[in-house]
């Protein structure tokens, strides 16, 4: 599903380049959930932001399900990550002015789906995570772990083949964090490719 050949990224910094990642070689096989691991500054974010095509590299390929993502240009990026990938943030990322509903419905209407099957989409998905009583509320009106369910029912709610998590469970207690991971796994076994 994924192939990554020789991933360069630096950062410049007068003149000087410090590397993130270097000459880095990846494969995930459709249906794998790959955990990746290391300290801080690792450069673990940065591999999940080049793979999930937020960012790209500076040098190196990348082929995602045979496709030469390292020759598209960004809006090439953007249309492939809108219907392939789910991205799941460490700090969540939700949009403090819109109400959960709201937030979860976003990638739908990226897609332009239309109003009332977007609503049932949307409907079904709050069902399913037992967030149908909060569908009203602000982000700041929910505990972290909720927040994160919010955030992982957005990046889902497109069905993508692939999701991607940056520490979904880094700001949660060990219970919450259990029932994230319990989630990732159930998601896994239905058929999502993880990392
Ligand atoms: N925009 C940036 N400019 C300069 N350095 C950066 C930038 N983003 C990340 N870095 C550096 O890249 C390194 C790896 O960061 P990151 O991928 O966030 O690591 P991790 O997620 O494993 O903690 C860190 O040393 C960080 O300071
Ligand atoms: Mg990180």
């Amino acid at each position: 599903m994924i192939k990554l050949n020789g991933i360069f990224k630096y950062y410049s910094n007068n003149f000087i380049k410090t590397y993130v990642l270097r000459d880095i070689d990846l494969e995930i096989q459709q249906g794998e959930f790959v955990t990746v691991m290391g300290p801080s500054g690792a450069g673990k974010s940065t591999l999940l932001y080049i793979l999930g095509m937020l960012d790209g590299p500076n040098s190196g390929e990348y082929y995602y399900k045979d496709q030469k993502v390292h020759k598209f240009n960004e809006k090439q990026r953007t249309e492939l990550h809108k219907y392939e990938i789910g991205f799941v943030f460490q700090q969540y990322h939700l949009i403090d002015e819109l109400t959960v509903y709201e937030n979860i419905e976003i990638p739908l209407l990226y897609q332009k789906i239309k109003g009332s099957e977007r609503k049932s989409i949307v409907c079904d998905m709050l069902d399913r995570f037992n967030i149908v009583g909060k569908k009203s509320l602000f982000p700041n009106q929910l505990s972290g772990g909720q927040q994160q369910l919010v955030g992982i029912a957005r990046a889902i709610i497109t069905k993508p083949s692939l999701l991607l998590a940056d520490e979904p469970t880094g700001n949660l207690n060990s219970e919450q964090g259990k029932e994230i991971m319990e989630l990732f796994t159930k998601l896994n076994k239905e058929g999502t490719t993880i990392v």
